[in-house]
């Protein structure tokens, strides 16, 4: 059918404009898949909010029947869904049989949160996007963006789930160990600031393996604030305060050790006050790991040698320079704004010094910034 009607678009256009009729298609079957695969990422994201995955992983080779008794679903639901996941070649099915299932590979993407390469945070956050395109237009026509929480609670819960695999399991044996000294300060007790906070899922992991250290979570938005009182209440830690920064900001008498920084400046809508801020809480000797998202220094680099190029503005123009640009004197970096170079003009412009590129390559989309005074 996509092919059909491919063709009548394709010859309709080249009938009344002198176009190449092999690019013309070769563009419309582009696009064409384009359109598949936003119907089949919020359909996939369905899978992996009801569960349908997790079960067929459990289950092994299965059918609508069994499937939708296992989760309690309507049959005829989960049997559509299953010929639109197979179609999309989401999932198996052996006609021998008239079973579904899931290879190894579709089971860690879709059904192993634990896995480094499991992918539903992804869909989560997309999917939540696409619930705010409706403001799209006005923000193209009046400059102003829509905050973090005009987002949504989704998109708070969809940032949480990108965001949880490294911040829990990698932030403290791996990452935090390559910077200077700083370990053995939160080892003996330190003050610390993860601003822009989140989920706290990285306030968690740092506050559990490092207990005579004492934590400050800060956000903004109500709904992320929301997420990490659940988060740091779940953990029992009693070394973490949380902070909305709106009124309760960072210390400015020079008494942190160290302030994180993941995923935040590039989104903020004053990040010179912010980086101005971080540096007025830290000690001389202090530190400030920013993690912000990797990319080249120009538009033209990104485009040329950045894989993620074109996800990364997808992020920007929906959720990140949007952020950015959410109050009228706003910023607006965007995702891909607060690269290396920036990040070594900005920070040196507010009183750091001294600035070094983590050697981690840990994490796809990030880099991690050392920046001490
Ligand atoms: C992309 S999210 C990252 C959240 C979390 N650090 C993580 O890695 O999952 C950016 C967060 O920064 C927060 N934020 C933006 N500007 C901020 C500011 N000036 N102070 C504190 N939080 C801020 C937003 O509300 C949002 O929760």
């Amino acid at each position: 059918m996509l092919d059909r009607y491919q063709q009548q678009q394709g010859k309709m256009i080249a009938d009344t404009v002198a176009v190449d009729r092999d690019a013309l298609q070769a563009f419309t079957t582009k696009v064409s898949r384009e359109v598949l695969g936003g119907l089949n990422c919020a359909l996939t994201f369905v899978g992996d909010q009801l569960g349908l995955f997790k079960a067929m992983a459990e289950l092994g080779p299965t059918n609508s029947e069994a499937l939708s008794e296992h989760l309690g679903l309507s049959e005829r639901w989960v049997r559509e869904w299953l010929y639109q996941q197979a179609c999309t070649h989401h999932i198996e099915y052996d006609e021998s049989t008239s079973t579904f299932s899931l290879s190894p590979e579709a089971s860690i993407v879709l059904a192993t949160p634990e896995h480094p390469a499991y992918l539903g945070g992804m869909l989560h956050s997309v999917t939540a996007m696409y619930e705010t395109l409706g403001d799209l237009p006005e923000s193209f026509r009046t400059g102003l963006g829509q905050s973090y929480d005009d987002k949504g609670e989704s998109c708070a819960c969809g940032i949480e789930r990108m965001s949880k695999k490294f911040q829990s399991d990698h932030l403290v044996p791996d990452l935090l160990p390559r910077l200077d000294g700083i370990v053995g300060k939160l080892e003996a007790g330190a003050q610390v600031a993860d601003v822009g906070c989140g989920a706290a899922t990285s306030t968690v992991a740092m506050g559990r393996a490092f207990p005579d250290s004492a934590f400050s979570a800060y956000d903004i938005s109500v709904n992320a604030l929301a997420r990490a009182k659940g988060n740091i209440d779940a953990s029992g830690l009693s070394n973490i305060r949380l902070c909305n920064s709106d009124h309760d900001p960072l210390p400015e008498d020079g008494s942190l050790d160290l302030v994180t920084t993941f995923d935040v400046i590039h989104d903020s809508t004053h990040p010179r006050e912010l980086i101005r801020a971080i540096r007025r809480s830290l000690r001389d000797d202090g530190t400030w790991l920013c993690a912000d998202i990797r990319g080249g220094s120009s538009f033209e680099e990104n485009l040329r040698e950045n894989p993620f190029a074109g996800m990364a503005y997808s992020f920007s123009v929906l959720v990140c320079m949007s952020s950015g640009l959410s109050v009228p004197d706003g910023a607006g970096l965007g995702t891909l704004g607060f690269h290396e170079q920036k990040a070594r003009e900005m920070s040196e412009a507010e009183g750091f010094s001294r600035f070094r590129l983590v050697e981690y390559e840990g994490d796809q989309f990030n880099a991690f910034y050392e920046i001490r005074p």
